[in-house]
């Protein structure tokens, strides 16, 4: 069961159904269970959308929520029956018994009745709201169901006329964090910083990044966390590969590590980047750029505030890594023109943050009616501008090359300072070089 209560699932299902309106039904899937090799599954991870409506972690299982002609709510879910064998082998099912009286079910049926039970929960509804696009099976599934609901029209039944993507009402909703919500995002960013530090303290030349990923997800482990998205460990030039995640060369001394790494907790995500020397201390090249990026990283964080544009942030990281670019004589020309022909593509190509929560790169709409949207209370999102100078980009002195650097905080849109998740791990260069010869 969720550290979140089943009341928390409960009223979110309300809102959703007062959002639908009266005469409505929506059809929500779990994700399938992902198959890794031979008889091997992968770990199951419920889908977020699922799992934010239902708290049901269960592979095989879909929850309808139908409104009636007042709007009332009945939430039926259809989930696996139990089966003491199968449960002896692989694990313990809720059954309808649990849907009914652990997940606030009004009604539950095993998932080989859904084909039968759907169609009568369709016939009469006037919307129908589904997540089109999520897998082929499904979506050819609804459209089956309706034609069959169709079929029954002479005895009076009516399959719904609206058809609506339902991703536009729960994504709203995802965007806008509860107190509960971001009680558990603090803690995923704390996990995240936690591991950060013990990466920076564990370090030592001639490590295999692999060996230094373990690191960090020994921490996640200590807290019953898994990694939210595939680890990124990239020594030297692999830190200039945006989604390095093979980790299997050796770090070395003079280079800096590159670490995009953050813990999922109880299915919140957190996503941290630090970069740090292999060593425990910065070239002079190396700390060049960083400050730069670290400069651009706190004016951005700072610009992270209600009210703001979603682009503002970026706007400004721009300014400042092209200003230190041309600082350095990486680029040469003036700013207002660098700034407009892109120039800075050529060492930052990705935008300075996404939407996070219990995705990494979460949902919710980036521009409203054409515009960038502005900052509400209770967002949260990332700030990560970075700089990667490609180890055979010919257009720098050579001194520069092969230098990769991100620096990725979360933050959470308050209505007073921009309040940052990931905090407890350092950033500064004297506070990492400090930490790090601290754990030698
Ligand atoms: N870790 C994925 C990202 O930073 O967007
Ligand atoms: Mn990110
Ligand atoms: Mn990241």
């Amino acid at each position: 069961m969720s550290s979140l209560d089943q009341s928390v699932f409960a009223s979110r299902r309300q809102q959703l159904a007062q959002a639908m309106g009266a005469n409505a039904i929506a059809i929500i899937a779990t994700r399938e269970e992902m198959y890794r090799n031979r008889d091997a599954d992968y770990k199951y991870r419920p889908d977020s959308s699922f799992y934010y409506l239902t708290g049901f972690a269960e592979p095989e299982a879909v929850a309808v929520l139908e409104t009636d002609d007042q709007g009332e709510l009945c939430y039926t879910l259809f989930c696996r029956e139990r089966n003491r064998a199968l449960e002896i082998w692989n694990g313990y099912r809720a059954g309808i018994e649990g849907a009914l009286a652990q997940y606030g079910a009004d009604q539950a049926f095993v998932i080989e009745d859904l084909d039968d039970e759907i169609i009568s929960l369709l016939a009469g509804k006037d919307k129908l709201y589904v997540r089109f696009g999520q897998t082929k099976k499904f979506d050819v599934r609804v459209g089956e169901w309706c034609h069959a609901v169709q079929l029954k029209q002479r005895q009076g039944d009516r399959a719904p006329q609206h058809l609506i993507q339902l991703d536009g009402l729960l994504d709203e909703m995802r965007l806008i964090k509860s107190a509960d919500e971001l009680a558990l995002m603090q803690m995923a960013g704390k996990i995240s910083a936690e591991a950060h530090t013990r990466a920076m303290q564990k370090v030592r030349p001639e490590m295999m990044e692999y060996a230094l990923e373990a690191e960090l997800h020994y921490v996640f482990g200590q807290y019953g966390g898994v990694p939210a998205y595939n680890t990124i460990v990239g020594g030297g030039a692999n830190a200039c590969i945006l989604h390095y995640v093979e980790n299997n060369q050796m770090l070395k001394s003079g280079d800096l590590v590159l670490i995009d790494a953050g813990c999922e907790y109880q299915y919140y995500a957190g996503d941290i980047t630090r970069t740090f020397p292999v060593n425990g201390k910065f070239t002079g090249e190396q700390k060049a750029l960083y400050e730069v990026v670290l400069t651009a990283q706190l004016a951005a964080i700072d610009a992270t505030r209600v009210g703001n544009h979603y682009k503002l942030p970026h706007e400004q990281v721009l300014r400042i890594l092209t200003e230190g670019l041309v600082d350095l004589g990486l680029l040469k020309g003036e700013l207002n023109e660098l700034i407009e022909t892109e120039a800075y593509n050529q060492f930052f190509m990705h935008g300075t943050g996404h939407w996070l929560g219990m995705d990494v790169h979460d949902v919710g709409q980036y521009k409203v009616n054409g515009e960038w949207r502005a900052y509400q209370e209770g967002m949260v999102v990332t700030v990560e501008p970075g700089l990667y100078i490609a180890p055979d980009d010919e257009s720098v002195d050579e001194k520069w090359r092969g230098i990769g650097i991100r620096i990725e905080d979360d933050v959470v849109l308050t209505n007073d300072t921009p309040l940052i998740l990931t905090k407890d791990v350092v950033k500064s260069i004297d506070d990492i070089e400090h930490l790090m010869a601290e754990s030698r």
